[in-house]
């Protein structure tokens, strides 16, 4: 094989390398869960994090058609979980989740998985709810902020 041959067979196999890690990063695909709705918040089964934590996924984004945004719920430690309004504090996008980040494509806010300000331009935390586990339930308190 010439150093021709070689070098461009070098980074034809530098771009598959990178198409396949992005391809692998995309099956960590996002988790839905459609959640039960009651008059005072939302819950979910407990085990959708034993299958997010399979796929190296540390939060499930919770809907329901009722809700006007989805809630990003994360699992923090044992019996810890932390559950963002997935509305941007800037100027109320949608946000997007990416790993241990929720960003804004509107204007670029970013917040933490406690939904602490990251980048602003938001200034504001986004609003998040307590969670209370019973039993292979995890209620979400809409009522409250935790
Ligand atoms: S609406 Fe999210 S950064 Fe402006």
């Amino acid at each position: 094989m010439d150093r021709k041959t070689f070098i461009k067979a070098g980074c034809l196999a530098c771009t598959s390398i990178g198409l396949l890690s992005t391809l692998l990063e995309s099956c960590v695909s996002v988790k839905y869960v459609n959640g039960q709705l009651s008059n005072d918040g939302i819950t979910i089964d407990i085990k959708e994090f034993e299958n997010a934590k399979r796929g190296n996924r540390q939060y499930v984004i919770v809907r329901h058609d009722d809700l006007q945004f989805p809630i990003c719920v994360y699992y923090i430690a044992a019996n810890q979980y932390s559950a963002l309004l997935m509305r941007c504090t800037h100027q109320g996008a949608e946000l997007q989740v990416s790993g241990d980040t929720l960003t804004c494509a509107a204007h670029g806010s970013e917040f933490n998985k406690l939904g602490k300000v990251l980048q602003s331009p938001a200034t504001e935390d986004l609003r998040s709810f307590p969670v209370t586990i019973d039993g292979g339930r995890l209620f979400i308190d809409l009522r409250k902020n935790a």
